[in-house]
């Protein structure tokens, strides 16, 4: 059942960030209480159970994906805290909680992105795994965090405000700014699996289609769901002239591109037969989520 092994593995990671993150009772105790604030007990954990459906359909036992699943939720904590912050989005709730910079303060919160992102690298250069797949662990996740993954989807998110862009160009901020963390949650659950080209090449079609959904998701929750139920405050991205996919597809046109990308998962998923069951649990998820 899905269910059952998400609810495992969603325990793996809390008990991984738990046993990573610094004690709230040292020095500097203000920091270590915002990373603990922007990262424990909340979340969906989606890019986890990437990490641990992917390894799993590949053959690779829990505790091998312990570290990479944590890494990849840490990388995502410390986009949400900058995401939230006055220069960017101006939020002030996430996940049902006062953002960081509003619980804390602005240059807590900067710190605390910063820290979370360097700890996510020190926990897979010092997992107990083989050095080589340590470094294409490590290689996955820099490149899909940076220039060429979040934060160039970050910066390109930023440009387009109050802006009209092409389809192209939509999609490939998307891509960017959520697919990038999401592909290399499905990578690094493959590498510890030790996936063949093959393989790479039918998770990463699948991958791709479902960071690309579940950024269309968010965009089309934040129209149609209430604060409540977002845990974040809804209305934003209009509120904000935020470019996204049902500003430029209407509501309509951004829920048939999602029927479209569920059907491209479904079809690189295929060659897996069972083995990707939760995998396509987490793929239709991504596009039905109510939150
Ligand atoms: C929110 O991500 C930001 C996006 C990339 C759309 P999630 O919807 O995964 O947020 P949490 O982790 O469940 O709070
Ligand atoms: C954020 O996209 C993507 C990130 C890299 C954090 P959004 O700005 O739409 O995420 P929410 O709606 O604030 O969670
Ligand atoms: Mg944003
Ligand atoms: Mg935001
Ligand atoms: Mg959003």
């Amino acid at each position: 059942m899905a269910s059952e092994a998400f609810a495992r593995w969603a325990a793996r990671t809390e008990a991984t960030l738990e046993r990573l993150l610094p004690d709230p009772g040292t020095e500097p105790a203000r920091l270590h209480a915002a990373m603990r604030h922007a990262t424990l007990g909340g979340g969906k954990r989606m890019r986890p159970l990437l990490v641990y459906a992917a390894g799993t359909a590949l053959g690779a036992e829990d505790a091998l994906l312990d570290a990479p699943a944590a890494a990849v939720e840490l990388v995502h904590a410390y986009s949400l805290v900058h995401d939230d912050l006055p220069a960017m989005d101006d939020d002030d709730l996430r996940r049902g909680q006062p953002t960081v910079h509003v619980a804390f303060d602005e240059a807590t919160a900067i710190l605390a992105g910063d820290a979370l992102q360097t700890l996510a690298f020190s926990a897979l250069a010092e997992a107990d795994a083989a050095a080589g797949l340590r470094i294409e662990w490590v290689r996955t996740l820099a490149a899909a965090s940076g220039v060429a993954g979040m934060c160039g989807g970050q910066a390109l998110d930023i440009d387009a405000t109050g802006r009209t862009q092409t389809l192209a160009q939509l999609q490939r901020m998307h891509a960017l700014k959520t697919g990038a963390l999401i592909r290399a949650a499905v990578r690094m659950g493959a590498l510890a699996g030790g996936a063949d080209a093959a393989t790479l090449a039918h998770l990463d079609a699948y991958a791709d289609a479902l960071g690309l959904a579940f950024q269309v998701r968010d965009d089309i929750l934040d129209v149609e769901a209430s604060s409540e139920q977002l845990g974040k405050t809804a209305g934003k991205d209009a509120a904000q002239a935020k470019s996204t996919y049902p500003a430029l597809l209407g509501l309509d046109g951004a829920r048939a591109r999602l029927d479209e990308l569920a059907a491209a998962m479904r079809q690189s998923l295929a060659p897996f037969g069972e083995r990707a069951t939760t995998l396509a649990a987490l793929g239709e998820l991504a596009v039905q989520r109510k939150h």
